[in-house]
This record gives C-alpha cells, structure tokens and sequence, in this order.
C-alpha cells in the first residue's frame, strides 16, 4: 500500500468533444481529470499564462471566439490542505478560427450518361472529426437571383462526406453543409455545383440550343443562345473554371440570348426557368482566330503541341474533319497555300484531339507558321 505524493500526481487536460481545431460559435468543454483516489480537488487553470478560470473541474466554451484559442492547462490543490498541489499538466491547445467554414463540394461525374450513378463529396477545410453532412438540390429561383435548396432523400445528417444519385436524367445542381456538436453548429452552404445532361439520351422538359450550331466559335462571332420548353421566364448559366456565372447576354430577347463572343466565353451553358427547371447543357469553346491570314503561294508548317511540349512523330492532321497526315511525322507541311487550303485544321496524338483551329488564305507572301494548343491532357 502506497501513497503517492502529491508532487507527482500529472492531471490531464481533455477537450470534449476532442477537437483541438474549432469555429466561432461552437460549444467545447474543457475538462481537467486528476487521477488521484478519492481526495477531493480545487483547480487551478492557466490559459495563455493567465490564471482565470474558475475553480471547476470543467470549464465550457459555449459560442467559442478566437479569444478563446490558446493553451490550456490545469493543477489540482487538495480541498483539505491547500499547501499539498499537484504538478502542472501538460498543455493542451485549443485553436478558434474566426470564419465560418464554407465546405467544397464536388460532383462526378459532370456530364450525364445513361445508366450511371452521380457521387458527391463534400469536403470540410480544417477537417476534424465529428461533421455530419446534409446534401441538397439546388432549384433555380429567379427573384433571388440564386437557388433555393431542398433537402435529397436520408441527405440529413449523414455520417459518409459522399452521396450518391441513382438515376439522374437532367441537369441538376446539388449543395452540401456540415455540421456537428451540441448544440450543432452548420457550415455555410458549399458553392452549387452541377452535373450537365446533353439531352441526347432522355427528353426534356427544356433545352438549350446554340446558332450557329457548332462546337468551336470565333472571338467576335455572334452567337445566340435560345431557351426552349414550355416556361415564360428563363436565365442562362455559364460555369466556367469551376466558377459559376450568370449570364453574360448583351440582350436577352425573349428567350434568346446573344453573345458576341470572347475567349472568356468558354465554359459550359445551360438555362434556368422561373419555374426552377434545368435545360439540357452545351459546351462552347471560343478561340481567336490567327491574326494574320496565310498568303495564297506560302509554304505552312501545322504542328502539334501538348501543352507547352511540341509533339515530333506519329501525330495525325485533319483538314475540314478528313485524315491528311497520318505518318509519323510530327508536322504538316504546305509548301504553296492554295485557297483550297483555308479551313478548319486538327490533330490527333495518342488517341487525344486538338481543339479545331482556323487557316485562313488570302493574296500572296512568304513562311508561315501555325501551332495548335487545344490539347486537354
Ligand atoms: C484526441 O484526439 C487526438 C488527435 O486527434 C488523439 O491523439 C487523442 O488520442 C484523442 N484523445 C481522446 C481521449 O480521444
Ligand atoms: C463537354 O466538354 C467536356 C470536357 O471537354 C466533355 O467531357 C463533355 O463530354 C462535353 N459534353 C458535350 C455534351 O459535348
Ligand atoms: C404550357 O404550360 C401551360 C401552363 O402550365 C399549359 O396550360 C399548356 O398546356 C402547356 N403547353 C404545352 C404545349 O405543353
């Protein structure tokens, strides 16, 4: 049978729920155990060197700030003689972070197929445990210019940061929110993020269609954008660089939308109805168009690159969507530009495509050079 000496008692701080990182507005208990039999205690606390707590054996953090961040620990002075304490615990630290968490959600696949199932993950920054995950659809709501969100079939409170769709058929937008602790504390709403129906497999109730129709647009073509479907009133969406955006008409004539297009037009579109419909999706992809025009005579270079690499054998060269090259040679060469030659050019490496591009033939001059760079690797 042995006593041990006060001196060598080692309280512990424990934080509960054990969470070392957490936001504004939530609830921690801070809690200082001290394992020494049956002697009753009076504590003592130091945060951030300054002894102020109370003297409890817990101490709860209800609605944290970030003035609440810091180090935390604890000693214990017998009830029945003050003079016997223990040792100081180890530190334990506590971090507030001050912004609410905003999670990012992500959809996949992006473009519907028939037949295949939709994954989100919704993912918290600083993640840490205990965040259960509440997941959304997004309906467009013209008044507010944004959406409301209707809670997805079991998307209360699951405890997986995934969840899957059976059977989408159409556009849809989702959004998620985490949340955890008593009383629960809510991120903010993720961003809404999209998974696109070309249309080509079900039939919808609106769609989207494109005039001139065609995958590739000139900077400074003008391009219009209908909505078609039974409804009165209609936005156009573009996403773009995993940003999404509204739309960027310069007139919206009924439901027709026109663009004199740009390079930053390239993105995918849809329309939204004011009665919280999605249309069916396309892509637009608008490149420039070389600046000078090849002379009529010249002599050309095609050649191919991925990314910023020049690719130098077994690339294949299309004109107008006919095979021309398919060798192993890694450039194209014309040596006399007739007009016959103007037209759309691209490339094909390892089963992947460029991006069309445009030659143009006019009058008559010397060398020119044309590279493509629409590769996606
Ligand atoms: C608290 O969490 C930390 C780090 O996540 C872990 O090392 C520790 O064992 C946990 N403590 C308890 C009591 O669960
Ligand atoms: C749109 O572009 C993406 C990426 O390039 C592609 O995966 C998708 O199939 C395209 N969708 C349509 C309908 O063309
Ligand atoms: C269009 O919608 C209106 C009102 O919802 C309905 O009365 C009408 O029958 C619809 N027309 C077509 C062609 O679906």
């Amino acid at each position: 049978y042995k006593i041990t000496p006060m001196n060598l008692i080692l309280p512990v701080v424990t934080l509960y729920p054990n969470w070392s990182e957490i936001y504004g507005g939530e609830t921690i208990t801070v809690r200082c155990e001290i394992h020494g039999g049956d002697t009753e205690w009076d504590y003592e606390w130091e945060a951030n060197s300054i002894r102020k707590l109370p003297n409890l054996n817990e101490y709860r953090i209800i609605s944290a700030s970030s003035s609440n961040s810091g180090n935390y620990r604890c000693k214990g002075r017998m009830k029945s003689s003050q003079h016997e304490t223990t040792e100081w615990s180890d530190s334990v630290t506590l971090t507030v972070f001050h912004n609410k968490p905003r999670p990012v959600l992500t959809v996949s696949p992006s473009w519907l197929s028939p037949g295949a199932s939709v994954t989100l993950n919704c993912e918290v920054e600083h993640p840490s445990a205990g965040w259960s995950f509440y997941w959304y659809k997004a309906v467009p709501d013209l008044s507010e210019k944004s959406y409301s969100y209707e809670l997805l079939p079991g998307g209360s409170g699951t405890a997986q940061d995934s969840y899957i769709i059976h059977g989408q058929t159409h556009t849809a937008g989702y959004v998620c929110r985490a949340g955890r602790g008593d009383p629960e504390y809510h991120t903010d709403h993720s961003q809404p993020k999209f998974v696109w129906s070309a249309g080509q497999f079900v039939s919808l109730s609106a769609s989207l269609t494109v005039s001139p129709d065609r995958v590739q647009h000139f900077t400074s073509d003008s391009v219009s954008l209908t909505c078609e479907g039974n409804f009165t009133e209609w936005r156009v969406r573009k996403f773009s660089d995993g940003r999404l955006y509204s739309s960027n008409c310069w007139r919206m004539t009924g439901s027709t939308c026109n663009i004199h297009t740009s390079k930053s037009d390239t993105g995918v579109y849809w329309c939204e109805s004011g009665s919280g419909e999605f249309s069916s999706a396309v892509n637009i992809t608008v490149q420039s168009i070389p600046v000078h025009p090849v002379t009529e005579g010249a002599s050309v270079s095609l050649s191919c690159s991925l990314r910023t690499q020049k690719i130098l054998s077994n690339v294949f060269f299309y004109h107008n969507d006919k095979l021309i090259q398919n060798d192993t040679r890694g450039e194209l060469k014309i040596s006399a530009v007739s007009k016959s030659d103007e037209g759309f050019y691209k490339c094909q490496y390892s089963g992947r495509e460029s991006a069309q591009s445009w030659m143009s033939v006019k009058g008559e001059q010397d060398q020119n050079v044309m590279d493509f760079n629409g590769f996606h690797a």
